[in-house]
């Protein structure tokens, strides 16, 4: 009788080491999106005032996108809102969408493309851990089109270095 109840304490010690190796397995993943996030700059296009403040704004408020928008020959661009996105996806779809993605400037879609996986599932992992916030972000407008929103503009000024983006056929 002991003996059973030795091993039944046993085994629920086991089970709750695996459990916190889980657990904290789980806040290594979250840890690392952040620190993968603040490195590879999504915050200074996808949270409002990040730039601005020096990137001083706390977790809570990233990655809601913005309605300043990117204005050059491209038309003018929002970065989207990636808590509401995230929300939206599994992870895998996640990995998927951002291994394929191919955006209008200015954002560096050949760099999310070459993010690895399990910083892609980080990223992920810490996105959704900050839950769903803000709205979605206004409307990609074509070049010539009616602009509602404040805007940067991206004036390519010299004609002759000017190429043009690979990935965007004139409109
Ligand atoms: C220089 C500004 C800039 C940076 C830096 C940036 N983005 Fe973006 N991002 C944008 C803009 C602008 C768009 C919208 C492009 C369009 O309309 O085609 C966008 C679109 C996206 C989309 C597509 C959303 C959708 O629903 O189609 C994803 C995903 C994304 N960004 C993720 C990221 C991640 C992750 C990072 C950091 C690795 C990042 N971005 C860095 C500006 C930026």
């Amino acid at each position: 009788m002991r003996y059973t109840a030795l091993i039944q304490v046993f085994s629920m010690f086991v089970m709750l080491l695996g459990l916190q190796s889980n657990v904290s397995a789980a806040n290594d993943a979250v840890a690392h999106g952040e620190y993968m996030i603040r490195v590879a700059g999504c915050n200074d296009c996808h949270t409002p005032g990040y730039v601005e403040k020096g990137g001083n704004i706390p977790t809570s408020q990233w990655l809601t996108g913005n309605s300043l928008g990117y204005k050059g020959p491209w038309g003018v661009t929002y970065p989207a809102n990636l808590r509401l996105l995230i929300q939206s996806l599994t992870e895998d779809q996640w990995v998927t969408f951002a291994k394929h993605l191919q955006a209008r400037p200015p954002m560096p879609w050949f760099t999310l493309q070459i993010i690895s996986e399990p910083d892609l599932r980080a990223i992920y992992q810490f996105v959704k851990s900050l839950g769903p916030a803000g709205v979605i972000a206004p409307n990609f407008v074509p070049p010539g089109g009616q602009i509602k929103t404040k805007y940067i503009d991206f004036v390519p000024v010299s004609a002759k270095y000017w190429k043009g983006f690979s990935h965007i056929t004139a409109q």
